[in-house]
């Protein structure tokens, strides 16, 4: 699926209308450039499954619980550079989790997944292009 936002609200609504079709269990790997709207939409993942938090960028702490309807366990791995590093944050106790994973700036963990859904963001001007792919 692809859908053109024009601006970050409707990134945030983009999110919102996929987080709703999304269930325990299923992994959501976001890519695009620094400040295409990975976390924006991620805000629109959660406040699907109503989250009581708003998410911020967890570039800082890796990763980041949003308690709802089912658990959002959102990533970025950004600064991390090898495999073992995923090991050392226990990635897959939250892969195999009860929760529903989003991770920014997959690339070093997806030998790790098997089926994901892929969100790539582009930019197209002032706004973006999200593409939607079941992998
Ligand atoms: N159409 C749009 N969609 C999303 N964000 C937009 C759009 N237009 C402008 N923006 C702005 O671009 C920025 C996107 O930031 P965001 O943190 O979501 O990006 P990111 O992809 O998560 O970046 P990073 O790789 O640093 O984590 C925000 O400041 C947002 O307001
Ligand atoms: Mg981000």
């Amino acid at each position: 699926m692809v859908i053109k936002c024009k601006n970050a609200e409707e990134t945030v609504e983009a999110g919102f209308k996929f987080g709703q079709s999304l269930k325990q269990g299923d992994i959501v790997c976001l890519t695009g450039d620094l400040g295409a709207g990975k976390t924006t939409f991620t805000k629109g993942i959660a406040k699907a499954l109503n989250s009581i938090y708003e998410p911020v960028s967890p570039t800082f702490n890796i990763v980041n619980e949003y308690p709802g309807d089912i658990p959002v366990y959102h990533f970025d791995l950004y600064r991390l550079e090898t495999e073992n590093d995923l090991y050392s944050i226990d990635i897959d106790s939250y892969l195999y989790g009860n929760g529903i994973c989003v991770i920014e700036w997959p690339e070093i963990a997806l030998d790790l997944l098997e089926d994901y859904y892929a969100v790539r963001i582009s930019y197209d001007g002032e706004g973006r292009i999200i593409e939607t792919e079941r992998i």
